[in-house]
């Protein structure tokens, strides 16, 4: 069984539909990509899975356990973490401070100390910095905090909203490098929904499109690559 299975998922504003009947799954060990355009309901399905917004169809399924009507707090605890678009860190606490709060839930101070040297030594400038207001750090930096801070929690299944958003390329290219060497060398299940297609299709397995809050399309992602459609609309590739 799937460790996320999510199916026939609706969710609306109002009356005004914006998650039309998502289905997807996400395997252990999986990095999967969800890519779409601005509006096309990627923190809406994120929300949806996190207990932030209430579904109004469909089912989600965590870990063999149905969390559809689980409240946002408890699916923090049973695993799930989720890095805000935008990041949502704490500007007047230190890098040291948001981690800790990352934690909040634990009491297994021997694992937290632990998962502090592991964030660290994914990034390494967090640790030079962990003393520095978290407002003062880069926008490549705070990505890296948002990220180290969902990471504190333990999550069995890390989900990322735009990690590029507002990073120059080479930055988002480092972020990205990140993310898929956690996927490969610690085993972190991720699930990242992106604007940029170049950079979802290059860190993940599997790519889910998005339009409109439904899922057109699916497949593995270096097949996807290669796919004239998507290379027109999501790559920019003209022929
Ligand atoms: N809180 C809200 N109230 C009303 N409409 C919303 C709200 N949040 C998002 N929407 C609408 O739902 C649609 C999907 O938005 P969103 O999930 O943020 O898309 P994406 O993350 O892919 O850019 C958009 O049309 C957006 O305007
Ligand atoms: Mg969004």
């Amino acid at each position: 069984m799937a460790l996320l299975e999510i199916k026939d998922l609706e969710v609306k504003y109002g009356v005004i539909p914006a998650l039309k009947g998502v289905s997807l799954f996400v395997e252990s060990g999986e990095a999967v990509a969800i890519i779409g355009a601005n509006g096309a309901g990627k923190t809406t399905l994120l929300h949806a899975i996190s207990g932030i917004v209430k579904k109004a169809g469909g089912s989600v399924v965590f870990n063999g356990e149905d969390i559809t009507a689980t409240p946002a707090h408890k699916i923090v605890a049973k695993g799930i973490s989720q890095v805000q678009e935008g990041r949502g860190i704490f500007p007047e606490l230190t890098v040291k401070e948001n981690l800790s709060l990352g934690a909040y839930l634990r009491r297994d101070a021997d694992g937290i100390e632990a998962d502090f040297k592991k964030v660290y030594q994914l990034f390494p400038r967090l640790e030079e910095r962990m003393g520095q207001v978290a407002g003062t750090l880069s926008g490549g930096e705070q990505q890296m905090l948002a990220i180290g801070r969902a990471l504190m929690a333990r999550p069995k299944l890390l989900l990322l909203d735009e990690p590029s958003m507002g990073l120059s390329p080479i930055i988002t290219e480092n972020i990205f490098k990140t993310i898929k060497k956690l996927n490969k060398e610690q085993g972190m299940t991720i699930l990242v929904v992106e604007q940029n297609a170049q950079m979802a299709l290059w860190v993940s397995h599997r790519t889910y499109i998005m339009e409109t809050g439904e899922i057109v399309s699916s497949g593995l992602s270096k097949e996807l690559k290669h796919d004239d459609s998507i290379r027109r609309s999501y790559l920019g590739q003209k022929d």
